[in-house]
Parts: C-alpha cells; sequence; structure tokens
C-alpha cells in the first residue's frame, strides 16, 4: 500500500498467492485464462497457493475431521494392525515420523494415512470415517483433476496433455490425517509438527481446521501458510517439478504447532499412476538447448527413493537432479 492506502502497483506484492476455483472452473472464457495465468504465475513465483471457492462442503470436511477425532481416540491395541512402516502399505497409522535425529523427538504427531486411489482404503472404525473420508476423497479429486487441466494450460499445453501423459485416470493419491496436539508448555521444546520436506506427488491439497502451523520456504525465510478461511492449500510437488523441467519447483515446508488448540490437516497427494515414468516433458525438452534436468523414475520407484532420502538427510528432488 502508498501512503494514501491506494494500492501501489510498483510494490512488490509478497504475500501467498490465491486463487479462485470457481474462475477456473464456471468463469467466462475471459475469466478461465486469467485463473491459469494466475496459475502460473503462482507456481513460479511461490510453488504454492491457496484455493478458494472450490465448492467442497465445510460439513464433508467437518465430518471427516471429526470421525477421525475417533479413530485417534481408539485404543492402541485397536490401531496396532495399523502400525507397520511400508510406503505402499494401504492403511498406516503411527506417531512421528521424522527419520532425521535431529527432528526425531522434537517434532510429532498421530496420523493416519490412506492409499485412496486408484483403490481406496480405511479402516472400518469407527462408524462413518470410511464413508465421510470416501466422499472427501470424491470431491477433492474433482478439484485436482480441474487443477491439473488449469496447470497444463498454464504450461502451455491442451488442458489435457498431463491427464493422458501421466496416466493421471489412474493416479495414485494418498489421505494423510495429521492430529497435532495442544502445545501446553510453550517453555517446552517440543512441539508437535512435520520436519521441513517436499512432498513426492504433483500437487498436494492440504486443508487444516483453522489452526496454523504449516509454513512455506519462501525467499529464504520460512512463511506461515494461512489466511484464506476454508481454503485449499496448493503445494507443488516433486512431480511437477520433475515434469516441468524445473519451471515449477517442488515446494519445502513443514509444520510446527504452538497452540493450544489440537491441529487437524487433511492432506491429499495427487500424483501419476504408480508405473509412469515421470521425467521431463517430452515437449520441454529438445537434446539441444533444452535438456533434461531430472532423470526419470517410476512413481512407485521414486516412494521408496524418496524415504531413503529423507532418512540421509536429504531431498529426492535434489538427488535426482542431472548434475552437468
Ligand atoms: C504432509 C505435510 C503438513 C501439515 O503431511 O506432507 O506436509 O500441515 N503436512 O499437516
Ligand atoms: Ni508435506
Amino acid at each position: 500500500m502508498s501512503s494514501n492506502g491506494e494500492p501501489n502497483p510498483f510494490e512488490v506484492q509478497d504475500s501467498i498467492p490465491i486463487i479462485d476455483y470457481s474462475l477456473l472452473t464456471s468463469g467466462s472464457a475471459a475469466d478461465h485464462s486469467k485463473a491459469v495465468q494466475d496459475i502460473g504465475k503462482a507456481c513460479q513465483d511461490w510453488g504454492c497457493f491457496m484455493l478458494v471457492n472450490h465448492g467442497v462442503p465445510e460439513s464433508l470436511i467437518q465430518e471427516v475431521m471429526d470421525a477421525s477425532d475417533k479413530f485417534f481416540n481408539m485404543a492402541n491395541e485397536e490401531k496396532l494392525q495399523f502400525q507397520t512402516h511400508g510406503v505402499l502399505d494401504p492403511i498406516r497409522n503411527g506417531r512421528g515420523c521424522n527419520a532425521v535425529k535431529q527432528y526425531k523427538d522434537r517434532l510429532w504427531r498421530e496420523f493416519l494415512r490412506l492409499i485412496v486411489h486408484p483403490d481406496f482404503n480405511c479402516p472400518g472404525k469407527p462408524q462413518g470415517l470410511s464413508e465421510a473420508a470416501s466422499d472427501y476423497v470424491k470431491r477433492a479429486r474433482v478439484v485436482a483433476t480441474e487443477l491439473m487441466k488449469g496447470l497444463s494450460e498454464s504450461l502451455g499445453f491442451e488442458a489435457s496433455y498431463m491427464n493422458d501423459e501421466l496416466n493421471l485416470d489412474e493416479g495414485f493419491h494418498l489421505l494423510a490425517i495429521n492430529n497435532y496436539p495442544p502445545h501446553l508448555d510453550l517453555d517446552v521444546d517440543i512441539s508437535p509438527g512435520v520436519m521441513p520436506h517436499t512432498d513426492h506427488g504433483l500437487i498436494t491439497l492440504l486443508y487444516e481446521n483453522g489452526v496454523p502451523g504449516l509454513e512455506v520456504m519462501h525467499d529464504g525465510k520460512w512463511v506461515v501458510m494461512g489466511g484464506a478461511p476454508n481454503a485449499f492449500f496448493i503445494i507443488i510437488s516433486d512431480q511437477l517439478e520433475i515434469f516441468s523441467n524445473g519451471k515449477y519447483m517442488s515446494k519445502l515446508h513443514k509444520s510446527v504447532v504452538k497452540d493450544e488448540r489440537t491441529r487437524v490437516s487433511l492432506v491429499i497427494t495427487s500424483g501419476s499412476s504408480l508405473d509412469t515414468a515421470v521425467g521431463p516433458s517430452s515437449r520441454l525438452v529438445d537434446g539441444e538447448e533444452r535438456l533434461p534436468r531430472y532423470l526419470p523414475m517410476k512413481y512407485s520407484e521414486y516412494l521408496d527413493f524418496q524415504v531413503k532420502n529423507m532418512q540421509a538427510g536429504k531431498l529426492a528432488i535434489q538427488e535426482i537432479q542431472i548434475r552437468t
């Protein structure tokens, strides 16, 4: 803002971009192109944005959160069967998951992590969780599909290009429900959270229950994401960086919760089919001036690769880069 309160067009806007989903999907042709352009700019400048007017009912989101709360409150014996470690285990429950020593006991939360597409998996208990989560995933998948079209167009392709190239009809989606306990004793240096990382899919759709905690690395500083109620936080992930050959960079993020309320986040990672080898789009490289900057890797292998790198304190996306 300038001193008279009017927005100053020459001032750098340094806040997380907001994209209006309704303009992308049901606006006029001009609204749609503007939304596509804004998405491209958000991806290049920030690697994340907040998506408003997405049409997923708040009541449905609340149902998922309420049912998941019942799950987390179940006796540990009932959850033991899900306490496994395989990246492709259909249902996983656990705490922490911060493989790096520095963070091991410092940042923790309880999570329920489900493979929800192409097949949907969910514990049968508590009652209502599976139905609510399944409805939620269907609604969120529509949003992800429309965003993929917009992202495709923003890269200069036809809307269906990413869908076809990456076999998104069979796309691999995980739903992680994270429950961060209240951080009551602010003097104690153990706060609920997740260590800095990038996500493995194309994009992540994250919804939080109004308690802040997600931070993204921007221009060398951690910035708290939030400020648009009921928005999805969209985070650009590794596959989109690889496919766009580095035009859109995967966003480093973490969560640190210092709040006397419980924080819940619903995190959907949306990626290619598991058997797709994701590499730079052939339309963005030519072997002469525009060289591929990443090695292609099958998504199922990348998931393992990411875990191994995380345990070694490295980021998979950096390790897959072709060094020149
Ligand atoms: C994740 C993640 C952050 C959050 O689950 O990948 O980044 O806010 N979660 O819960
Ligand atoms: Ni993440």
